[in-house]
């Protein structure tokens, strides 16, 4: 345990040394979301390797770098690639960097991903605002001792994504004229995708999306007394409600269809807050 808040502190101190002020928002930019970096003003951008303890991103897609920048007039970070559990990495290490934002002081994480639907009616190349998640089929990135300087043993779940947040997004989502679902995120450890019937089952506990990445983030970000704010591109229909197989192509052409509407409503998010 000591090991790893040395790991915090050592990432913390590196990035402090790169820049000039701690931005109040971290932006998670997952499939679909990179062309956001190049719309914002980047003072500097570090890759993972160079940051002491951080791990390397492996998944497709996931450059692997953080970007200190200025978007609508505000400082940010952005994480150009993102841990997944399916990786093989520890949760710890899936979830350092937001403790690791959680001591620089940002007090805002904004996570997007690409994940599969499952509301009836949904598109492929869509966007859902996560309001609640489902994840007690994995095991809690909380589970081991409490670091108690982040946040407490039993942390509330009730508002892990912050209700003014997810206000703002559909407000700005109507005033960008994009259509929005908002709706409960299922967490799958992947990598394999889901069986017709696990989705069968995730759809009649509620589940309007399910997806590999997110809820670890999100529920370490709560622990330490972060607002979150979360949004899913719908890269394609989850198994046994599409008619086809599953592929990784599939994600990343929609992921890449739904870009412009999502980074639109990240920046106006970025912008009203
Ligand atoms: N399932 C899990 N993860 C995903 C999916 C899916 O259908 N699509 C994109 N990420």
């Amino acid at each position: 345990m000591e090991d790893y808040i040395n790991k915090i502190s050592s990432a913390s101190e590196y990035i402090l040394s790169k820049i000039d002020s701690v931005p109040e928002v971290c932006i998670v930019l997952g499939s679909g979301l990179a062309p956001l970096a190049s719309m914002c003003d980047v003072i500097s951008s570090v890759p993972y390797g160079d940051i002491p303890g951080f791990p390397v991103s492996t998944a497709p897609g996931h450059e692997g770098r953080l970007i200190y920048g200025v978007l609508e007039g505000k400082k940010v970070f952005m994480m150009s690639g993102r841990f997944h559990y399916y990786e093989g990495y520890d949760l710890k290490d899936v979830t350092l960097y937001v403790r690791v934002m959680a001591r620089l002081g940002v007090k805002t994480l904004v996570l997007t991903n690409a994940a599969g639907g499952i509301l009836d009616g949904m598109k492929p190349a869509s966007l859902m605002i996560i309001k609640d998640h489902l994840s007690f089929f994995a095991e809690s990135v909380l589970r081991g001792a409490n670091l108690d300087e982040f946040g407490v043993r039993f942390p509330d779940q009730t508002h892990v994504y912050d209700p003014e947040y997810i206000d703002i997004l559909d407000r700005a989502a109507l005033r960008l004229g994009i259509n929005v679902r908002t709706g409960v995120y299922a967490y799958s450890k992947g990598p394999q995708y889901e069986t017709p019937a696990e989705i069968r089952a995730l759809k009649m506990m509620g589940a309007g999306a399910v997806g590999m990445s997110t809820v670890p983030e999100a529920i370490v970000a709560s622990h330490c007394g972060m607002r979150v704010a979360a949004v899913s591109c719908i890269s394609n229909l989850a198994a046994g409600i599409s008619p086809n197989k599953l592929t990784c192509e599939e994600v990343i052409e929609n992921a890449g269809k739904a870009s412009a509407d999502n980074c639109a409503l990240i920046k106006e998010f970025v912008k009203s807050i």
